[in-house]
This record gives structure tokens, sequence and C-alpha cells, in this order.
């Protein structure tokens, strides 16, 4: 049963992570509305949305940069409760050749919501941001005191600048925020109806290993495996997307119940487990069956050798623990690229 006291707009919600957060959202008796340019995400996702959860999001299609369009939609959906952020670019190596693209677009959209959402008077909000902003931390785990580091792409800068705004906006006005610090995020619903689209040749190392097992690339390139790592290769904390969209309802949650500490709080979404590229190629060969072709390249610039989550705080203040492991990561990456592959995904 939907509670129509539980409305919440999803940003981004026909992306990778979103779409699996408004499912979940829709699973714990959520309204739902997405707002979503379709930049980077397909339509038919509304579909396989509505296929898994049984009710179909009510969805705008708009660009967050065009304030006078998200007037319109708080007006339009007057009882929101509160807002999860996806929305924003996130190819990192184009924000280091296009910039300014990124900061347009990823900081103008907060700024539109947060500042609309002043007006009407919504004052929760979930940011989407990212492990890469601590670089590559002195001391690991990388906890949420773990300080920022420069961040090495306008990617990384606009989610260090996402919270920044966040903060001081939170300690000034009606806005309460929680930032939630994604690891790496991998796997796909277990229905295998939504997961990951990437555009081209995927920069990601888990669109890009099942592409290699269903034969859609030659091989897959390790960049490196002379790091200061157990077995040469970098270390990743890997997190199944359907976890990650669960803390998303935990931290909605949260807010509506009006149980935050602060105004302004920040938590980390990981596993805790440090995995290295060398151990998820074998992990894919043992779990699929499928034999995976790969080199050892040079190591990529801008790589940090080993990132992996101290998930305390979200354990014990969002009552979040991710459950599923690398096992189900891999399986459900898999069956979603086998899909893809079958042509039972219209792309
Ligand atoms: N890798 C390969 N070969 C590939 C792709 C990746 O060996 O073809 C390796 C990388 O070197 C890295 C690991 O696999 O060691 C994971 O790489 P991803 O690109 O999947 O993930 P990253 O940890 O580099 O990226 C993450 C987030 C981004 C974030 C970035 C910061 O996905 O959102 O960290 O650098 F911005």
């Amino acid at each position: 049963m939907t509670n129509t006291n539980k409305k919440v707009l999803v940003t981004g919600g026909t992306g990778y992570i979103g779409s699996h957060t408004v499912v979940e959202l829709i699973n714990a008796g959520y309204e739902t509305v997405i707002a979503d340019n379709l930049s980077n995400s397909e339509r038919f996702i509304l579909d396989r949305i509505e296929q898994i959860a049984g009710v179909r999001p009510k969805f705008y299609e708009i660009d967050l940069c065009d304030k006078a369009k998200v007037e319109d939609l708080f007006n339009a959906e007057s009882d929101i409760k509160a807002v999860i952020h996806f929305a924003a670019f996130k190819a990192v190596g184009e924000s280091v050749k296009e910039p300014l693209k990124y900061f347009r677009n990823n900081n103008l959209s907060l700024i539109n919501l947060l500042e609309v959402m002043n007006e009407k008077g919504v004052n929760n909000i979930v940011f989407s941001s990212s492990a890469t902003v601590y670089g590559q931390p002195d001391v690991l785990p990388a906890t949420e005191a773990t300080p920022f580091q420069k961040a090495l792409s306008a990617y990384g800068s606009t989610k260090q600048m996402g919270e920044e705004i966040l903060e001081k906006v939170s300690s000034a006005t009606i806005i309460k925020s929680i930032a939630l610090r994604y690891f790496n995020p991998v796997g796909a619903h277990k229905s295998a109806l939504i997961g990951e689209l990437p555009v081209g040749v995927p920069n990601n190392l888990m669109p890009f290993v099942t592409q290699t097992g269903i034969g859609k690339r030659e091989m897959l390139t390790i960049f490196g495996d002379d790091y200061s790592t157990p077995d040469g290769t970098c270390i990743r904390d890997y997190i199944h997307v359907v976890d990650l969209a669960k803390a998303h309802v935990k931290a909605c949650e949260r807010l509506i119940a009006e149980k935050a500490e602060s105004n302004y709080e920040v938590f980390n979404l990981g596993t805790g487990k440090g995995t290295s590229v060398l151990e998820i190629v074998n992990a894919f060969e043992k779990v699929t069956g499928q034999k995976l072709n790969y080199k050892i390249g040079p190591r990529r610039e801008g790589d940090v050798e080993s990132l992996y989550a101290e998930t305390k705080l979200a354990n014990e203040k969002l009552g979040w623990k991710a459950e599923l492991g690398l096992e189900e990561m891999l399986s459900s990456a898999w069956a979603w690229e086998v899909k893809l592959h079958e042509g039972t995904v219209e792309v």
C-alpha cells in the first residue's frame, strides 16, 4: 500500500542507482516521483520498475538546471516529503576534459533544487556523494572523518562541492541533509530487468568484465599489477547496488522521522571489505563459469591504490548493513549482461 504521507522525489530515478532505489522505495511503501532528463538513461526503465515493483512511478522529463521547470514540478507535487538527488554527470575522464559541463550541471541542479525546496518548504534531501572525496587516504579503512584530498577530476570536485553546499545550506535554512558516500556500486536487480547501461566503452571495471565475458570486448586490461597490494592490483570496496538502494530508504526514513542527529550528516556506504582487481576476475570466472580474457597493462592515471570503507556509522546510525556478497554482485551483473546480449533490453 502506498502511503501518500511518504512521497519522495527521486532525481535521476531512471539511472542505474536511481532505478534500483525507486524499486526499494516502492517496496517500502513510498510513493515515488521521478525527475530525469534522460541524458544518460532510458525511458523503458519506467516499465521495468513497474514490472518489478507493481507500481509505475510518476515521471517528469525535466532538466534540473531549468529552475522554472523545477518550480513547476514542486507546484504540481505539493506534498513531497523528501528528495533523493542522484541526477548528475558521472564520467570521470569526460569531466577532466570538460570541467565546465560538470560544474554547471552537477552544481546548478543541486542549487536549483535547494532554492526551490526552501521556497516550497520541503526540507529533507539525500545526496549522492562518492568515496572519491577521500582520494588515497593515509589510513584505511576510510571513515567519515577521513580528510578530503584535492580532487583529481571536476567530477570529484562537484561531489566535494555538493557536500560543502549542503553543509552550509543545512546550517542556515530549513534544509536537513544526508550525504551518502558510495564506494564502488556494482551488480543488478535479481530480476535482471534493471541494471547498469554504460554508454560506449565502459570506464568502470564491472561492466568491462561482463562485456568481455559476453564477447562484446576482446579483452580486459588490468590497469597495473605493481601496486603495493598483496597481488599487485588495486583494491576497492565493491557494493551491491540493491544494498546501496536500501540505504537510501533508510536515509529517507531517518530524515522524515526527524531522527537525524544534526542538520547535515554523512555516511559511508560500502561493505568494509577490500577486493583486488585480480580477485574480481577470478571470482567472476568461478561464479559464472565464463572464462575471461585479460592482460596486464599500465596503471591508469588518477587511480588510487587501495580504498575501502569503515561502515560502522551507517551500521549503527542508519541501521543499515550491506548484505549481499561478491557472488551476488557478480552473478547479478552477469545475468543482466546476458539479458542485454539476448536483446531483451531495447537499447
Ligand atoms: N580497472 C581495470 N580495468 C578496467 C577498468 C577498471 O583494471 O578496464 C580497475 C581500476 O584500475 C580500479 C578498479 O578496476 O583499480 C575499479 O575501477 P572503476 O573504474 O570501476 O572504479 P574507480 O574506483 O576507479 O571509480 C570510482 C567511482 C567513480 C569515482 C572514482 C574516483 O566509480 O565514481 O572512483 O577515481 F569518481
